[in-house]
Parts: C-alpha cells; structure tokens; sequence
C-alpha cells in the first residue's frame, strides 16, 4: 500500500516519504480499514519534525515508532475485523482515530484502528467532511464537556477559526451558547459564518478586558495571562485549556494556588487519552444540527508537503483534508 511517513534519513524537506509499505496485519480487537480521506493537524507532524520540541523528544522516548505512517483522524471502509470485534463488519462506512493517540496512521491505503476509538459514518457527511472531525472534534467536545457548557452560557472561544477552534464554535452554537470569538481579521466573516455573535481580532484588541465577561472561556490558542483570563470570568466561570502546551503549564501553579487564593472559578483541560464517550457525544451533536465541517483544501498523499507549506504558511481555516484513493 501507499503511505506516508517520517523518516529521520530523509533528505526530503519535511523527511516525510510517499512509499510502498505491506498493508498492516490486525489484532483480535482490530479492524482494518481502507481509508478514504484524513486530515493534517499540525501536531500530527509536531512530534516527528527535524526541530522537536522538547515535548515531542520525550513521547518519542517512549512511543518512538518514527517508521509508521503518519496521520490521526479518518474516514473510510472497513477491510476486515479481528475475531473479537462484534460492532463493525466488512464494509461498514466508518470515520475515527488509528490506534491510540500515538502512534498514528492513517495517511495511508489502510489503517488499523480499536473498535472503541471508531463510530459509523453518518450518512449527511461525506467521507471528506467524515475525515477530518475525529481528532479536533473530540478536542472540541471534551472542551465543551469539561467545562460543563450549557444553554445560553456565554462563551469566549480564544483561536475559533482553526480546526478545533472552527468547530468548538459549531458545536457550541447548537448547544445553545452565546458565543464571543477571537481569531485573526481575515476569517472574522468566517467565525460569523459559523455562529459566533461577536468576533474580536487579536491583533487589535487592547487585551482581553474590553471582550467583556463570560460563563465559560475556552482557550485553544494565543498568550494572555492567566490572570487575565480569570478577571474575565463571571463568579463560578470556567476557564478550559484545549491547546496550547503553554498555556496548559502555566495553569499548574494556578490550580495548585486557587485553592488558596480566590475559589470563585475554575480552571480545568482536556486529555485526550480517552475519547469513545467524546466521540459519540461528538456525532450525537453534530447529526442533530447537521453540523458540516469547514474544509480549507483538499491535498491529497503524494502532495502531502505541498499540504505541510500551506499550514505552516498560513493558519488553515477550518480543516485541511488529505484524499486517499
Ligand atoms: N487538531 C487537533 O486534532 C487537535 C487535537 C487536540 C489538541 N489540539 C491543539 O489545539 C490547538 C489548536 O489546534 P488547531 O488544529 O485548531 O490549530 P489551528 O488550526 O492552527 O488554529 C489555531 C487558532 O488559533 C488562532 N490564533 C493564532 N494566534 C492567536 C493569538 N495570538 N491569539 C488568539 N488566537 C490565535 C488562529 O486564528 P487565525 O487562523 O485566524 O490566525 C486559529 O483560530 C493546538 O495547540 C493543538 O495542539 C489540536
């Protein structure tokens, strides 16, 4: 089969190669799947880039599988199932995460994914659309859900035009929200488009004070001081960290510190370790309001670097889908 991967020998740009590798073999509790569309997020390559973080040296310490095909959200066909797998079988239309959360897999002919980890296709979406939601769709519900979101709250969603800020937003709108975003000038339309009442630009606000005070706020992006994120929060508010390694640090002394200092918010954030009641959860909201997501551009395997250059260039809107067959 034709797959993806990252290999430290590479003299190619990104040492990723387009190449021929054996169709992997399933366990008992694996199914096999012909993948039909993925998805590139940034943090699928963050790890395996020639300048690592720290971070990323440290899980690659411990999970290094540097010759495995890259990849992490899918939609696609089920090939075969292992003897122990009951909820899937041979043909079902199917979208999800490859095994676990590392290692990766599915820029690739074929993937192997858990069958706690994968849920039917619904059928308004199209295997595109079905593609690119798995990974920041559960970032974008476990958001929600950890910070205990709920009708009319208001809401502030720092970085909402990118793949899960765009559809944190989404889901928020058909949960019921009132929704604030901050993201860059040109995909303001973008962020009314998709729900949001108000929209900031980050570059033009005088820090976070003249966005007004919310219920919850969820942070997938940008620098602001923990403190004033908290003077933004309504008495009982939430502060929820999706992304941003950054910002996740930071918050330790904070919520080590609250229970001294001031009670009346919360700081919590995401894991992403376990994900099948995010998952459907995820496609419980989404085919109730028929939430689409936003697709920037389609690439497909073998331009898989000319996908990296348009990510790393400009911050994609939405989701960058990666078409397989
Ligand atoms: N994608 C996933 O599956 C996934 C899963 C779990 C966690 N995460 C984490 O979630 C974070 C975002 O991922 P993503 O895929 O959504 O990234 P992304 O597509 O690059 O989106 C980043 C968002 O942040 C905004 N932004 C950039 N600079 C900002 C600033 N200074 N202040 C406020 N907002 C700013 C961007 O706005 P503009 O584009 O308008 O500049 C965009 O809305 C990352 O830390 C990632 O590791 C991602």
């Amino acid at each position: 089969m034709k797959s993806v991967h990252y290999l430290k020998t590479s003299t190619k740009k990104y040492c990723l190669e387009y190449c021929s590798t054996p169709v992997p073999k399933i366990k008992s509790n694996e199914i096999l799947v012909r993948i039909r569309c993925s998805s590139l997020n940034i943090n699928d390559y963050e790890r395996y880039k020639p300048q690592k973080t720290i971070l990323a040296r440290l899980i690659n310490l411990f999970q290094g599988r540097e010759s495995h095909p890259l990849g992490g959200e899918f939609s696609g066909i089920v090939e075969s199932v292992g003897v122990d797998v009951t909820n899937f079988k041979k043909g079902d239309f199917i979208m999800g995460m490859s095994e676990g959360v590392f290692p990766y897999g599915c820029w690739a002919e074929y993937a192997v994914c858990k069958s706690d980890r994968v849920v039917k296709k619904p059928s308004y979406l199209s295997f595109y659309e079905a593609g690119v939601v798995s990974l920041s769709g559960v970032a974008a519900i476990s958001g929600l859900l950890v910070c205990d979101i709920k009708q009319n709250d208001s809401l502030l969603i720092i970085g909402a035009s990118g793949g899960v800020g765009l559809l944190t937003l989404q889901l928020a709108k058909a949960l019921g929200c009132r929704i604030t975003a901050i993201c860059s000038s040109r995909n303001i339309p973008l962020a009314y488009k998709y729900g949001a009442d108000r929209v900031f630009d980050y570059n033009s606000i005088e820090g976070l004070s003249s966005v007004g005070v919310f219920d919850k706020i969820i942070g997938i992006n940008g620098n602001y001081k923990l403190k004033d994120i908290a003077n933004c929060l309504k008495v009982g508010g939430v502060y929820t960290v999706v992304g941003n390694v950054k910002q996740l640090f930071s918050t330790i002394p904070w919520l080590l510190l609250s229970k001294v200092i001031r009670k009346d918010f919360r700081i919590s954030s995401v894991a992403l370790s376990r994900c099948e009641r995010e998952l459907s959860e995820l496609i419980r909201v989404m085919s109730d309001s028929y939430i689409i997501p936003y697709i920037d551009k389609i690439y497909t395997l073998e331009n898989i670097e000319e996908a990296l250059d348009y990510i790393l260039k400009n911050h994609a809107q939405g989701k960058v889908a990666i078409s397989v067959n």
